[in-house]
C-alpha cells in the first residue's frame, strides 16, 4: 500500500512532510488515501530536508503548494513564512504551510494545538458529569502541561484558547516561566508537580519525551501523584500505551491518546491542503493498518 497515487500530470499539486529524519514518516500513507478518496488531484511525499531555506529556494514552483513540518523543523518553518497565521505567530512554531496561489507567497499554521486540544476535549465529553453545559468542557479546568517546548507552548496556548487555567511544569523552571508568562498561566517545576495537589478533576497533558521508545520504563510524573487527575493525555505515541497512561488508567483517569492528536492534526491539513472534508475514517483506518 505503499503512497498509492493517483495519475500524476500537468495539474497535480505536490505537497509533503518536511522533516529529518522521515521514512518512518505515516503521513503520506494517510494523505494520498485521504487525496484519492476525495478525488483531489494532489500527491504527498516524504521530504527529506537538511536546510528548510534551501529547499524552498529550490522547489518554488506554483505546484508545490503545502507542506506540514515535523522534528526538527517546526521553528525554522516557521522563520521561512511570507505569512503567519496570528495563532502560529502567538506560538512561535509551524506544523504546515499553503502556497497562496495567486502570489506564490506561503503563510505558516500551527494546527497541533487543534489537534491536542479536540483530542482532549472529546476525551472530556465521554467522562460522566465533566461537561459545563458551554463552549469547551476544558473551560474551567485546571490543565497541567509537562515540557514547554514547540509542543509544550502549542498545548498551553490551545488550552488558555479553550478558557482552561493552565499550569506549565517544566524540568527546568526558566522556560516553564515564560511559557506561562506569555500564554498568561502558572509555572513550576516537573519536581513540585509531585506535591501539586490544588483540587480534583485537573487534566493532564505530556508533552516532554520522557517514556518514549526506547525509554518507555520512564515516566515524568510519579503513579502517586496522578489521583487528581480526572484525564491524561499523552503526546506520545509510540508507545501508544506509555507508563504515564498505564499509571493514569491504573490510578482511575480517563486516558487520551498521542495518536489521536495525529489524527486530528491529518484532518484539518487534508482539509487546509484540499478543501475538501477529510474521509476521517478512511484516515484512522489507514493509520491502523500502516502501523
Ligand atoms: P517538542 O518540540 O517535541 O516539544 P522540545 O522543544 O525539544 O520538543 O522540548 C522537549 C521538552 O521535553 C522540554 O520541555 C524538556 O525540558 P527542558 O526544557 O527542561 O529541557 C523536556 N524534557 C526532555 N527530556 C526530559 C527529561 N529527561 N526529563 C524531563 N523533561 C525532559
Amino acid at each position: 500500500e505503499l503512497y498509492n497515487f493517483r495519475q500524476i500530470g500537468a495539474d497535480t499539486k505536490v505537497h509533503g512532510v518536511i522533516g529529518n529524519p522521515i521514512g518512518h514518516s505515516k503521513s503520506p500513507h494517510l494523505y494520498n488515501a485521504a487525496f484519492k478518496s476525495n478525488n483531489f488531484n494532489g500527491i504527498y511525499l516524504p521530504l527529506l530536508v537538511d536546510s528548510v531555506a534551501n529547499f524552498l529556494n529550490t522547489y518554488n514552483s506554483p505546484d508545490w503548494v503545502g507542506y506540514s513540518y515535523t522534528i526538527p523543523h517546526k521553528e525554522a518553518g516557521f522563520k521561512c513564512c511570507d505569512e503567519i497565521d496570528p495563532n502560529a505567530k502567538a506560538i512561535g512554531a509551524i506544523s504546515c504551510m499553503i502556497r497562496n496561489p495567486i502570489d506564490g507567497k506561503l503563510k505558516g499554521y500551527n494546527v497541533d494545538y487543534l489537534g491536542a486540544i479536540a483530542a482532549i476535549e472529546e476525551g472530556l465529553r465521554g467522562l460522566n458529569g465533566s461537561t459545563n453545559g458551554f463552549g469547551s468542557p476544558l473551560a474551567g479546568k485546571l490543565f497541567v502541561v509537562m515540557g514547554a517546548g514547540g509542543a509544550g507552548k502549542a498545548l498551553a496556548y490551545g488550552g488558555k484558547q479553550k478558557g482552561a487555567r493552565v499550569v506549565v511544569a517544566n524540568r527546568s523552571y526558566d522556560k516553564a516561566k515564560t511559557l506561562a508568562d506569555k500564554v498568561g498561566g502558572e509555572a513550576i517545576t516537573l519536581a513540585e508537580l509531585e506535591n501539586f495537589h490544588p483540587e480534583d478533576g485537573m487534566v493532564l497533558a505530556n508533552t516532554t519525551s520522557v517514556g518514549m521508545k526506547p525509554r518507555t520504563d520512564q515516566t515524568p510524573i510519579p503513579k502517586e501523584a496522578l489521583k487528581n487527575y480526572c484525564l491524561v493525555f499523552d503526546a506520545i505515541y509510540t508507545p501508544k500505551w506509555t507508563r504515564l497512561l498505564t499509571e493514569a488508567q491504573e490510578s482511575g483517569a480517563a486516558v487520551v491518546f498521542g495518536t489521536e492528536m495525529f489524527l486530528n492534526q491529518a484532518f484539518v491539513q487534508v482539509e487546509k491542503f484540499s478543501g475538501l472534508p477529510a474521509n476521517k475514517q478512511l484516515i484512522r483506518d489507514t493509520l491502523a493498518r500502516n502501523t
